[in-house]
């Protein structure tokens, strides 16, 4: 991979401009200013205005802290990271796994219906705060950017395990720098188990493994590099030339000949993957964002956009001692997703025979009926485009700290179709054909995808595109219009929604909702 000459050609194509880099000098020095790109450190934006005192019995109490540390990543010299480092404090002691030989945060192992504690201290020297991406848990356990603590406080977490099984993460979330400290290394999985998905002995233990990818960029002296090319990345999105699975480059799974759960989570700030097997096996995807689908789907392809999980059943039961098969980002449309590279080497090194077949069905699942929506007719719309000033936009708004428009207030119990649009054609200053992918995240909940329109050219994505099941994450192409139905339950107060490219993110591309009672 050749990232940074490739990102500046296509960022150009894709904004739809021919020979514009005149253009876009003249914007670059406003933006920067804007934004602290290179990592200084900024002071906390708010005192959290929440109750957060820890009373009464949980199930599992852990305490995790931020921390400046080192990782073994490239051959020679360590990196410098910032990684979580977690302790179980009282409960189960495989609540917490270590992911060996990783900056990656310890993975969370709960139950459904587990009360859990997290106590988290920020030992970095900026402010920071953790969210639990695809959870559904109160306001004040959500890690908004207004409860980001300053350096040496703790706050405190209080919530009950109420998802499905499924694969969700956790990562830092203060204003304008969640992309550079989850670039830095923070980022966790969290792994919930249900007794439905018990019952269906899918491969457990040595046999169900995480599979975090990332792109990274390193200097000479094999230091993280972020943000080099200024303005570009901002506007792009950072893209790195390293691949990194579970925190190690070249990285190669040993395997026995049986079947493995393979959870994928794309941990990159803003690269897009389309994944395949290098000899054309299809994949059995059994679960996405939100969990366990019905049944499994058979597919040639994944597209996996920044924050997005998905769950494979894959069976090497058929390969030969010796033999390797490679995990393959095939070409597509992805801003700088023009090659083809390996993600990683899959080594069978082992024979053992296991008879677990893939269950034909996985999971019971009660949809949301789409008639039921209280604006069933007429969605609520989210214009994704760019600004005026030059920089992305939710409906021409960018983040406020704690403000929500008329249209970003729902009311608690309340069904509602949301409708995300990309605006290719733009409302800013460069006129029309600009446009790059957002990945849409909603806090709190999950979701379910009904409808996708426009986008059609982008035939290359579209064949990886899972849209069954729940998701708290959806990407939306140039062109696309995207529904998805949302619920909002249980929990009133202020969620954020966003797009989960971490820079677009970090510049503004934010907002809050708010669910009234
Ligand atoms: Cu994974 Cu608001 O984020
Ligand atoms: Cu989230
Ligand atoms: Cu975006």
């Amino acid at each position: 991979m050749k990232s940074k000459e490739l990102s500046r050609r296509d960022f150009l194509r894709l904004l739809g401009i021919g020979g514009g880099a005149a253009v876009l000098s003249a914007c670059a020095p406003k933006l920067l200013a804007e934004t602290a790109f290179p990592p200084t450190a900024i002071p906390a934006t708010s005192v959290p205005s929440v109750p957060n005192t820890a009373s009464g019995e949980v199930d599992v109490e852990i305490a995790l802290k931020a921390i400046e540390g080192e990782a073994q990543i490239l051959p020679g010299k360590a990196t410098r990271v910032w990684r979580y480092q977690g302790e179980v404090m009282s409960g189960p002691a495989d609540a917490l796994q270590i992911v060996p030989n990783s900056y990656l945060g310890p993975i969370f192992n709960v139950k459904k219906g587990q009360k859990i504690r997290v106590h988290f201290t920020n030992e970095l020297r900026e402010s920071s705060i953790v969210h639990w991406h695809g959870l559904h848990v109160p306001v004040e356990a959500d890690g908004h950017p207004r409860l980001a603590i300053d350096p040496g406080e703790t706050y405190i977490y209080d919530f009950t395990v109420m998802d499905r099984a499924g694969t969700y993460w956790y990562h830092p979330h203060p204003h304008g720098r969640t992309g550079p400290q989850a670039y830095a290394g923070l980022a966790g999985l969290f792994l919930i188990s249900d007794d439905e998905e018990k019952s269906l002995g899918l491969p457990s233990g040595d046999y169900d493994l995480p599979i975090v990818i990332q792109d990274r960029l390193f200097d000479s002296d094999n230091q993280l590099v972020y943000g080099g090319n200024g303005m570009m990345d901002q506007m792009m999105g950072f893209l790195g030339d390293r691949i990194l699975v579970n925190g190690q480059a070249d990285f190669s799974l040993p395997v026995a000949t049986r079947p493995y759960r393979l959870r994928l989570h794309n941990g990159s700030n803003s690269r897009i993957y389309k994944l395949g097997w290098d000899d054309g096996t299809p994949f059995n995807i059994i679960a996405t964002d939100g969990g366990l689908l019905e049944k499994p789907l058979d597919r040639q392809y994944i597209t996996l956009a920044p924050a997005q999980r998905m769950e494979i059943w894959v069976d090497f039961s058929e390969k030969a001692v010796g033999s390797e098969t490679k995990l393959i980002n095939f070409p597509s449309e992805a801003p700088d997703g023009g090659g083809k590279f390996t993600i990683m080497n899959v080594k069978v090194e082992r024979s053992e025979s296991v008879s677990a077949p893939l269950p034909a069905a996985l999971s019971t699942i009660t949809w949301h009926n789409e008639s039921d929506a209280v604006n069933r007719h007429s969605p609520r719309e989210f214009e994704l485009a760019m600004g005026r000033g030059m920089g992305w936009t939710l409906n021409g708004r960018t983040f406020e700290m704690t403000s929500v428009a008329q249209d970003e207030i729902v009311k608690l119990g309340d069904l509602e179709v949301w409708q995300f649009t990309n605006q290719a054609g733009g409302r800013g200053m460069m006129g029309g054909g600009m446009g790059l992918p957002h990945p849409m995240h909603v806090h709190g909940l999950q979701y379910q995808i009904i409808e996708r329109s426009g986008g059609e050219q982008y035939t290359s994505l579209h064949e990886g595109f899972v849209d069954e099941g729940w998701h708290d994450t959806v990407l939306v192409m140039p062109g696309e219009h995207v529904k998805v139905l949302l619920k909002f339950e249980d929990f009133t107060g202020l969620y954020l929604y966003h797009c989960h490219n971490l820079e677009h993110e970090d510049m503004g591309m934010m907002r809050n909702y708010r669910v009234d009672a």
